[in-house]
């Protein structure tokens, strides 16, 4: 197939994906043919067994996924699907808030196949939208330039950044509408969203769109089983709030080593009728697109047993930027 029949077929199976309700196994389906697409012309599978290919790449503070890994996100099928449909439906709001004007993308995190551009691209024309794009990993962002050019897709390219998002100085941020960054796991775990969202964030104009716009960490205890009911769960409150905590920090985000304490105090609660705690990431990706418990590898829950008889009177949670990022949990 020539660049331009694939550019062809990549819209038509874009654009069902988009705007067809179909069922989980037709959106596989599509999703694995955009795949094959895009391994054909980036060599990129997601699966080479090459170390390049799999090793994590440090930031300042958390790590990149590696090559392959970020590459497989693609078939994280609700995901992809979801956040599709949340930066289609985001540049069709913005250009009616802002009409006639270019709608600019600020892309962190584009992996090798740059999908919010490559499959959002489709929907409109160069003079309507244009991105910006940067990753930290060489190969991933070669790979989105060459796939990028293979589609004929440069003219809604502003710019690529070979760049740590965690650190980065976005040139003349007041232009830009959106700002995508999935750089996420369930508890947010070791990836950078929260350092990169507290860097990029303060530097755009207050209107803009961030996607996803929040990630919100629960916690849920499980009561034990009775005769009466299987296993009961009840809402312990929220753990993290990314974007409230952006909101209340005023400091220097460089500086910033760990997010403050969360105290679920249990002494109020009759914690003997409960075996464990849940720990779920629920991500709002825009307006009412959610994702939700177990709907992707990026809202996986944990579960933590909890000790009989169980004498400790409150759960402390922190999450820390530095050494690693990463959610630690104490009992006290
Ligand atoms: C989860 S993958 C998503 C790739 C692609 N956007 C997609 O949705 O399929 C995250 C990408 O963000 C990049 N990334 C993670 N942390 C980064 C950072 N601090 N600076 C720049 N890029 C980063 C990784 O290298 C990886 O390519």
């Amino acid at each position: 197939m020539t660049g331009k029949e694939t550019f062809g077929d990549l819209k038509k199976l874009a654009v069902s994906l988009l705007e067809n309700p179909y069922n989980q196994t037709e959106i596989e389906r599509i999703i694995d043919q955009i795949h094959v697409h895009f391994q054909e012309i980036t060599k990129i599978t997601g699966f080479d067994l090459n170390i390049e290919h799999l090793a994590a790449v440090p930031t300042a503070k958390g790590k990149a996924l590696g090559l392959n890994y970020a590459a497989q996100c693609l078939l994280d099928y609700k995901r992809t699907t979801r956040f599709l449909k949340a930066i289609v439906y985001a540049i069709r709001d913005k250009q009616k808030v802002y009409p006639n004007e270019l709608i600019h993308v600020f892309y962190a995190g584009c992996g090798p196949y740059a999908p919010f551009v490559t499959l959002v691209a489709h929907f409109f024309k160069p003079e309507e939208v244009n991105f910006s794009l940067l990753d930290i990993n060489k190969n991933a962002l070669e790979s989105s330039k060459n796939l990028i050019s293979t589609l004929g897709l440069e003219d809604y390219i502003q710019e690529f950044y070979l760049a740590d998002a965690v650190t980065f100085k976005v040139p003349n941020p007041n232009t830009f509408h959106i700002l995508i960054s999935e750089t996420l796991d369930a508890l947010l775990y070791r990836e950078c969203y929260v350092p990169i969202v507290f860097n990029l964030l303060p530097q755009f104009n207050k209107n803009i769109t961030l996607i996803p716009e929040n990630v919100q960490i629960n916690l849920k205890l499980l009561a034990k089983p009775n005769k009466d009911s299987d296993c009961l769960e009840e809402d312990a409150g929220t753990i993290l709030d990314v974007r409230k905590a952006i909101s209340s920090y005023t400091g220097d985000s460089n500086i910033l080593s760990q997010l403050p304490e969360k105290i679920v105090n249990l002494k109020s609660m009759n914690i003997d009728r409960y075996k464990s705690t849940l720990i779920e990431t629920q991500v709002h990706i825009y307006n009412d697109i959610w994702l939700y418990r177990n709907e992707s590898s990026l809202t996986l829950p944990l579960e933590i047993m909890l000790e009989q008889p169980f004498l400790k009177s409150s759960i402390v949670f922190t999450y820390h930027l530095e050494p690693e990022v990463e959610l630690k949990c104490r009992f006290q």
